[in-house]
């Protein structure tokens, strides 16, 4: 897909037991960082309201 990789599975639940805060998963979002590692290229810098960042992440656990 796109840069030829596949993303990563991003359910909650697996960002949860990556130990993944909420902060953390939004800095993952907007900045491509985590755990002050700079996340792989092919991950998209998303500019996005503090509501369209809250928006995605119940999105994310809605998803079984
Ligand atoms: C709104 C859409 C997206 C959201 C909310 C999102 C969210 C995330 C999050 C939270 C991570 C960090 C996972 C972790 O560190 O365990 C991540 C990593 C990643 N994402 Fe996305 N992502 C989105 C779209 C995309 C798209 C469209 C692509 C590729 C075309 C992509 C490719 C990747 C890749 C390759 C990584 C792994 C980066 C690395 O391990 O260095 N993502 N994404």
């Amino acid at each position: 897909m796109m840069c030829g990789k596949a993303a990563p599975n991003i359910r909650y639940s697996v960002l949860i037991e990556d130990e993944m805060s909420d902060e953390e998963i939004k800095m993952a979002i907007t900045k491509g960082v985590h755990e002050g590692e700079t996340l792989d290229w092919c991950m998209p810098r998303w500019q996005m309201s503090e509501k369209d960042l809250n928006d995605v992440i119940n999105y994310l656990k809605e998803l079984e």
